[in-house]
């Protein structure tokens, strides 16, 4: 039985395969065409996953899309008399997914009648819940998804037994925690569709000191919901605008915010425009309300449900902070998000949903690694490295064993050199998790400041995440639940804060990741080697990327390396030394522990 997802007409377009209910790919199409959170339709990671599971599209029963136009049609009907704009919108959506089939014969290049699948619309929240829990290891769980809007919800919650889940209710449109924090991200100068983890980042840095403000504006409900004090925002009057220029362009959202808001917090911040005291306090009671929100959903489904595990999804799942203070302000004992929590992660849930849900079948699968994506033979990284600038007199490049290959790349790390990674698959989801990472020393502070100058180019707020050995994480955190996808902040115990200084974010945290010996062994033995070498068994850990989704194949780790200031590529079992440069003086040994 071969299911095909695809999340499709949205930010973060993506597919994936379910073969016998076993995940054999998925991927976001931001990868192949290079545009961030690229929309359209998945031309490319459709292909690449029948290719990788051996199918043609001829061998595809089902196809499962996260997203019924039908689904809350009352309210839709209610906006749309009042918004024509939006019911312009509403239509062109309809005609989008009436041309699915055509679109999906184009990508796989056959007439469309050979696309024979059964179809299958699977509501926008309801696909979240499913991503979150058929791919988990619990049997029964809370199930909770929260985002900006889908299929006109913004939240819903369920409860999940084996093969089953039971929605008990949602949140509809205008009321949205995701729009919410959007529309204030927006008035903090961060336009760009993505930009709240960065208002997350900087929240750290500031007082919640306009608490009572923000509890006017999003109000607390009985039960499980909220409601947004609508005088803040306006995207209940112009329709919640995201569009993009071409198919396969980054989403824009429109202005969410009110005059009202300038009215009672002041003026905007421009883009440009330096960050004060007084931004750092917005971005703060920012996140405390948001936090107050999630919390009351969750204590609320934990009386509901009684559970004591929660499986979370949609794009507030990615709110590592609020993920890591789950287990002091709620009785959940057991949290599970998968990798790809935000919309990308839907065509792996709408598969799920088909498969358990629709048809029946039990379950027999959890995502315990994110390793899903494209990976490369030792002969195509060789000709990557032989067609590029690389193979010159200047740079030194050896093929090593495995063993010699992680002490060699430690050792460097270790003396202060920035180290790109790329192994095996490409990882599902927004996070490098040690298979297309830049690793660099965690006990130096200044690595930070060094990471920003000479390659990520990042607001200097912006924390950066420690990779741990799982083994070790209660040593150096105050909690050890494994959080092996980075989803998860936890306070650095005080006294390893000055061990690993460069991941440890202003407040204390880390939004770390536990890397286990069976999930990625060659990552955990890097660490490990490079634990034996300094008694810390963490590194810092970015993506592998320069202000573009992480690279996907040898040549854009190549193309990375050369043009920024990296220091060390190790590709596959290659590792490659650029010649000596003097734009940085040599970095200052540390001493072992
Ligand atoms: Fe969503």
């Amino acid at each position: 039985m071969n299911i095909l997802g695809i999340n499709a007409y949205h930010g973060n377009s993506s597919a994936a395969i379910v073969c016998d209910g076993q995940l054999v790919t998925a991927v976001e199409e931001e990868r192949f065409n290079r545009v961030k959170y690229a929309a359209g339709f998945p031309h490319n990671a459709v292909r690449y996953c029948l290719q990788e599971a051996g199918l043609t599209i001829r061998d595809v029963e089902h196809v499962a899309i996260p997203r019924n136009p039908w689904a809350r049609m009352g309210t839709k009907l209610f906006y749309a008399l009042r918004m024509p704009r939006f019911a312009f919108d509403r239509s062109k959506v309809l005609t989008r997914f009436s041309g699915i089939q055509g679109d999906l014969a184009k990508a796989c290049n056959v007439d469309p009648e050979s696309v024979q699948a059964q179809r299958h619309r699977v509501e926008h929240h309801v696909a979240h819940l499913a991503s979150a829990f058929f791919v988990s290891p619990f049997d029964q769980a809370a199930v909770l998804s929260t985002d900006g809007l889908g299929d006109f919800a913004s939240t819903m919650w369920a409860s999940g037994r084996g093969n089953r889940l039971e929605v008990h209710g949602a949140v509809s449109f205008p009321h949205s925690l995701g729009l919410y924090y959007t529309a204030l991200s927006q008035y903090l100068g961060f336009w760009k569709f993505g930009d709240e983890y960065k208002v997350m980042g900087l929240a750290a840095y500031g007082e919640p000191a306009h608490e009572g403000e923000f509890r006017r504006m999003v109000k607390a409900e009985n039960g499980h919901g909220f409601r947004l004090d609508l005088k803040y925002f306006c995207h209940h009057q112009t329709g919640p605008q995201m569009s993009w220029p071409e198919n396969d362009r980054t989403p824009v959202l429109g202005q969410l915010f009110s005059p009202y808001l300038e009215e009672r917090l002041g003026k905007t911040r421009t883009p440009t425009e330096p960050i004060a005291k007084k931004h750092k306090d917005i971005a703060a009671s920012l996140q405390a309300a948001l936090e107050e929100a999630y919390f009351r959903l969750l204590n609320s489904l934990y009386q509901e449900t009684g559970s004591k595990a929660v499986c979370l999804a949609g794009g507030v799942a990615f709110n590592c902070v609020a993920n890591g203070k789950i287990f002091d302000r709620t009785p959940f004992a057991e949290v599970y998000v998968q990798p790809a929590a935000g919309d990308a992660g839907l065509a792996v849930g709408a598969a799920y949903y088909v498969y358990h849900q629709v048809l029946g079948h039990p379950r027999s699968f959890v995502m315990d690694h994110a390793y899903w994506g494209p990976q490369f033979t030792r002969e195509t990284i060789r000709q990557a490295i032989k067609a590029s600038a690389i193979s010159g007199p200047n740079f030194c490049v050896r093929e090593h064993a495995t063993g010699e290959l992680t002490l060699l790349a430690a050792e460097r790390i270790a003396a202060g050199k920035i180290v790109g990674w790329f192994q095996g698959r490409a990882e599902w989801g927004p996070r490098a998790l040690g298979n297309r990472s830049i690793l660099v020393d965690p006990r130096r502070a200044e690595m930070r400041e060094v990471l920003n100058r000479r390659i990520k180019h990042r607001e200097p707020f912006r924390p950066f995440a420690p990779s741990i050995l799982e083994e070790a994480a209660a040593e150096y955190f105050e909690r050890s639940h494994p959080s092996p996808f980075m989803n998860l902040a936890y306070s650095v115990k005080p006294e390893k804060r000055a061990k690993i200084p460069a991941p440890t974010h202003v407040d204390g945290t880390g939004r770390l990741q536990t890397v286990s010996r069976s999930a990625n062994p060659l990552y955990w033995a890097l660490i490990k080697d490079f634990e034996k070498l300094t008694g810390v068994p963490v590194l810092l850990n970015t993506s592998f990327n320069d202000n573009e989704p992480i690279v996907l194949q040898p040549r854009e780790a190549i193309d990375c390396f050369l043009r920024t200031n990296m220091d060390v590529l190790v590709i596959g079992n290659y590792l490659i030394e650029k010649p000596i440069s003097h734009a940085d003086p040599s970095p200052e040994p540390v001493l072992s522990a």
